[in-house]
């Protein structure tokens, strides 16, 4: 089928480019957004769109999309938090995802950023460059022994939680689902209430929906253990950004390690360095020593890129063969 890809970079076009090979669909890559592309209005000719996790697809451009006959949208990611769903529906437009590419690839970049926060390696690898070999404020803690939260013990949430169990954690985990897999490995579930008041370290793995919108706010941060480490790889408005600069300034959180940011869409994804950032609060986050931000990497890994590519043309090919849509988003 004829598809056009928005938000493209130079790994999609890789992937994608080498999996097709095997599938044989036309595509089409466009770095601009799905927002940008609707002001140059080029739909036209396309039978499905491919879309990543910042291109917002609301009722108005389902709209266009179903007036120049688009019948899918293939979502190259596992969130569908930025699509109208009910908006599609009503144009029977289907929507198909990337449940599982590779859930230890967030879960070890999660990790990475735990790490990196506790042992300040990032702060030690710019001192060396710099000859500047002193130790002072790199003090770190032993991981060994540390009560870990899990929000979210979902695919990733269940990676995340093995790897803590490694490390000699307790591991303590909420969700509105339990996983006996876990329970058997030693995971024990809690109340929200009780994560928060027992958890050294805090990691969010839940998807963004309506209950989980701003799930971290001020109340939250009130019930929590004072410099305490939150690490959220899962959606930006998890959190709630005002609420996180208090907790920081108050020294309540004492360590924030994030790869998803509440208005990333303005910013992720592109290189900045030469533009002036109007983001008060991004610039405020930023501005704290024991915070460390990735720019939405967490899924980055070859394993991860490889395996969203299959899945997203196999999805296309289900598509187009009228076979049932396991990957389909309802
Ligand atoms: P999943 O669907 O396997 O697991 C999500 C889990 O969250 C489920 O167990 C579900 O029951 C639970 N959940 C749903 N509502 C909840 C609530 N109100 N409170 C607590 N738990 C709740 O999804 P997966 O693959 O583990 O991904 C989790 C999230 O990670 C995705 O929704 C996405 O937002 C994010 N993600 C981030 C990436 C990155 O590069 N930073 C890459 C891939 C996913």
């Amino acid at each position: 089928m004829k598809v056009a890809f928005f938000s493209t970079k130079s790994y999609d076009k890789e992937y994608f480019l080498a999996f097709n090979k095997n599938f044989e669909h036309h595509l089409t890559f466009f770095d601009y957004s799905i927002s940008e592309s609707v002001s140059k209005n080029n739909f036209e000719g396309f039978d499905a769109i491919c879309v990543f996790v910042n291109d917002l697809i609301d009722a108005v451009i389902v709209k266009k999309m179903a007036a120049n006959g688009i019948k899918l949208i293939a979502l190259r990611c596992a969130g569908f938090n930025n699509i109208d769903l009910k908006a599609a529906a009503q144009y029977n437009i289907k929507i198909v995802r990337v449940p599982a590419y590779s859930p230890q690839s967030v879960a070890e970049h999660a990790v990475a950023l735990l790490m990196t926060l506790n042992r300040k390696t990032h702060k030690s690898y710019q001192r060396v460059v710099q000859n500047n070999f002193s130790l002072d404020h790199l003090t770190g803690f032993n991981v060994y022994k540390k009560t870990v939260g899990v929000i979210g013990t979902g695919l990733i949430g269940q990676a995340f939680c093995s790897i803590m169990l490694g490390f000699g954690c307790q591991v303590i985990a909420y969700d509105v689902v339990e996983s006996s897999d876990l329970i058997k490995k030693g995971v024990v579930y809690k109340t929200l209430d009780e994560i928060y008041k027992l958890s050294d370290i805090i990691s969010l793995h839940c998807p963004l929906v309506t209950q989980t919108h701003y799930l971290i706010n001020s109340t939250a941060y009130e019930k929590m253990k004072n410099g305490v480490m939150l690490i959220n790889t899962s959606r930006g408005a998890v959190i709630d950004s005002l609420a996180t600069i208090s907790a920081l300034k108050s020294g309540k959180l004492g360590y924030l390690g994030i790869d998803v940011y509440e208005n990333e869409q303005h910013l992720f994804f592109k290189d900045l360095s030469e533009t002036k950032i109007e983001d008060d609060i991004f610039h405020s986050l930023k501005s704290f020593p024991n915070v460390l931000i990735t720019g939405h990497q967490a899924f980055l890994t070859h394993e991860a890129l490889s395996e969203i590519s299959r899945t997203t043309l196999q999805n296309m090919t289900d598509f187009e063969n009228g076979a049932v849509l396991k990957n389909e988003v309802k």
